[in-house]
């Protein structure tokens, strides 16, 4: 069975003393997650041993880098990398949300590149794509996310692109309180599973979770994780809500 995914993203939030309750306030409410399902955290870089420790007993919680340096190592000044996360036994990391694309520049081509830091360093990638508004008024969206996943994934072997999740969230969704509809989110995340059995066969692209991202709320979470290709969510604002993110992993299938 594919993995079924609850995944905060916490972005630039939280004193250490908020997120240290936040966390407790989530962990404390003791929702026991099935073998295929998980809970990822994915907490700014000064959290992240805290985070490790506070789910360390939890079965299928654990923590996550919002991101890591597309290059290995050397004079980046304030940068982490792929390998620091590793030696901090971190095993998930956001890659290219959109954020960092549009305000930190971050290209396909350097989003390749950390996607394979991420993998040899044994960290499992979860790859952001999606397009903004103006791309999708035009009706090029899937071409646009297709593009995305071509030229950060395919370079990937088989053995590794089915280790990876990946989240779709469309631009325009993000942090606006408008969600893609249901059948907006299914069709996008068929569309990219049959992108995937083009390249690697149907068997692989059945493996992948593909998470939503963009305005999931407790109220929504389970209309969205319904959906047959939606494996899940990577939930900003409502992942900030000890009671509402509780709703939302217990929205997964
Ligand atoms: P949002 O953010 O849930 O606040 O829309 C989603 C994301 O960017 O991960």
């Amino acid at each position: 069975m594919r993995k079924q995914i609850a995944a905060a993203n916490w972005k630039m939030n939280c004193t250490f003393q908020q997120g240290e309750k936040l966390l407790c306030e989530i962990l404390d409410a003791d929702i026991k997650l099935a073998d295929h399902q998980l809970t990822i955290f994915a907490v700014p870089y000064p959290y992240l041993l805290m985070t490790r420790s506070e789910v360390e007993e939890e079965w299928n919680y654990v923590a996550a880098a919002q991101n890591c340096h597309h290059k290995k190592a050397g004079a980046y000044t304030g940068e982490v990398s792929a390998e620091m996360l590793h030696s901090m036994n971190i095993n998930y990391c956001i890659v290219g949300h959109s954020e960092r694309r549009e305000y930190n520049q971050e290209t396909n081509a350097m989003l390749a590149a950390k996607v394979d830091l991420c993998f040899e360093n044994y960290i499992t990638p979860i790859f952001c794509c999606g397009e903004p508004l103006a791309i999708r008024e035009a009706g090029t969206q899937n071409h646009f996310v297709a593009a995305q996943l071509k030229e950060s994934l395919f370079h990937l072997p088989a053995e590794k692109i089915k280790q990876l999740v990946i989240a779709y969230e469309p631009i325009w969704a993000i942090g606006t309180g408008k969600t893609a509809s249901t059948e907006q989110a299914q069709e996008m995340h068929r569309f990219l599973r049959s992108v995937i059995a083009a390249q690697y066969g149907e068997a692989i692209a059945d493996e992948i979770p593909i998470l939503y991202g963009g305005s999931v709320k407790a109220n929504n979470a389970k209309e969205i994780f319904g959906c047959p290709d939606v494996d899940g969510g990577l939930v900003g604002g409502a992942s900030l809500v000890g009671a509402d993110f509780i709703e939302i992993i217990k929205a997964l299938k």
